[in-house]
Formats: structure tokens, sequence, C-alpha cells
């Protein structure tokens, strides 16, 4: 009860320092998070990538000047979120990122990325991936960093598996299972 009055007052003295209507605003939505349950979630969501041609949703931003060729290249992309393996499943979104291959000796990602969904259930939210993406192994495991919109101070892991890359019509599709904890 202390805690809860004591956290209450430092919200409300932060709201008259600042005292910015926006602010104040927000600082309720967080006072109103803290009295719910975090709760567990956890989906399956597949990024159907196409890594070349007029369509590709992979860019090559930059790359090394090493002997090894991939160490030091960066890529950019905007793959299909979906909510399926197949070409005709929902699209819930977009998968944002940004890597680099970050060691002389594996094929391993460093990256950053965002899930920006715009329909479906978290339609309007943010979820944001950062971490190692070593492409040698079968599953990956990277962190859940945080979010926006439904998930606000998400935090978790996902894990991911490549299930095909065909060089014939140049596409790709990973699979992503999400398990995320947020409000
Ligand atoms: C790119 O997408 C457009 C629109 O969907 C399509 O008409 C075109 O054939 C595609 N190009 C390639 C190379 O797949
Ligand atoms: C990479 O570029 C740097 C700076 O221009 C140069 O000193 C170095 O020799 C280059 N390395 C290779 C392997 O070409
Ligand atoms: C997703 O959210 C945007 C912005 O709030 C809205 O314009 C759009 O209609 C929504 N899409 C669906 C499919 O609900
Ligand atoms: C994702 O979950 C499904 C169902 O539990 C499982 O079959 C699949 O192997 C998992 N994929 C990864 C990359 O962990
Ligand atoms: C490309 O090939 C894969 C099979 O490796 C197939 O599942 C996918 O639908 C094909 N995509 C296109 C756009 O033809």
């Amino acid at each position: 009860m202390a805690a809860l009055f004591q956290t209450k007052l430092i919200v409300v003295l932060l709201a008259l320092v600042l005292s910015s209507a926006t602010i104040a605003q927000e600082l309720e939505v967080d006072e109103l998070l803290s009295l719910r349950r975090e709760k567990l979630a956890r989906f399956r969501l597949y990024l159907h990538e196409i890594f070349d041609g007029s369509n590709a949703t992979l860019a090559y931003a930059a790359h090394g000047n090493a002997t090894n060729l991939v160490f030091g290249t960066v890529s950019v992309l905007n793959d299909i979120l979906a909510l399926g393996p197949e070409a005709s499943s929902k699209v819930v979104g977009r998968a944002q990122a940004l890597s680099a291959i970050a060691s002389q000796t594996e094929s391993a990602l460093t990256m950053i990325m965002n899930f920006v969904f715009t329909d479906g259930k978290f339609n309007g939210s943010v979820l944001t991936i950062a971490g190692r993406n070593n492409l040698n192994l079968k599953v990956r495991e990277l962190p859940i960093v945080g979010g926006t919109g439904a998930f606000r101070y998400a935090r978790g892991y996902v894990r991911t598996s490549t299930i095909f890359i065909n060089q014939i019509n140049k596409t790709a599709l990973a699979e992503y299972n999400v398990s995320v904890l947020h409000y």
C-alpha cells in the first residue's frame, strides 16, 4: 500500500514538474498499466523474403574490404510478415531490419529488427528484436528488447529457423516463434 502510494506520489510529482498535459496523460497510461498483470503471448510468424530482383525486400547497403568477403556486409530488410508459410497467407505487417555480418569466422548477423504490425490483433504496435543471428545454426534465439503500443515494456525472445532459400525464384522463408511478456 505504502509502495503504491509512493509510486503515485512520484508520478504526481513528476507530472507537476514536467507540467505538460501530454506527458501527464502518458504517465496516467503508465499508472494504469502498472495495475494490470503482465501476460505471456506466444505466437508464430513467417518472414517472406525476396532477396533479388526488382521487388527485392532485401538490400545490401555496404560491404567490408577484408579478404573474407562477407565480413562487414550490411543489409536492410523489409520482409513481409505473415501468419502462415504460404504466399497466400494473411499478411500482418513488415519485418524491418538492419543487420551486419559481424564475425570473420561465422555467418553471424548482429541485427536489430522491428516487427511492424499493420493488421490483426497487434495492428499499430511494434515489437523490437535485437541480438545475434548465427545463420550456421538451425535454430537461433534472439532477445525481444521492447516495443510500442501493445508491446510497451515488452521483453522475451524469439526462436527462428530458415525454412527454405530458393535460388531459382529468389525467395526465402523464415519461421519466428515469439514468446513475449507484455501488458
Ligand atoms: C513485382 O511486383 C509487381 C506487382 O506485384 C509484379 O507485377 C511484378 O511482376 C513483380 N516483378 C518481379 C520481377 O517479380
Ligand atoms: C581496406 O581498406 C583500408 C583503408 O583504405 C586499407 O588500409 C586496407 O589495406 C584494405 N584492406 C584490404 C584487404 O583491401
Ligand atoms: C490498422 O490500424 C490503422 C491505424 O489505426 C487503421 O487505419 C487501419 O484501418 C487498421 N487496419 C486494420 C485491418 O484493422
Ligand atoms: C516453433 O514452434 C513449433 C510448434 O511448437 C515447432 O514445431 C517449431 O519447431 C518451432 N520453431 C522454432 C524455430 O523454434
Ligand atoms: C518459390 O519457391 C518456393 C519453393 O521453394 C515456393 O514455396 C514459393 O511459393 C515460390 N515463390 C514464388 C513467388 O514463386
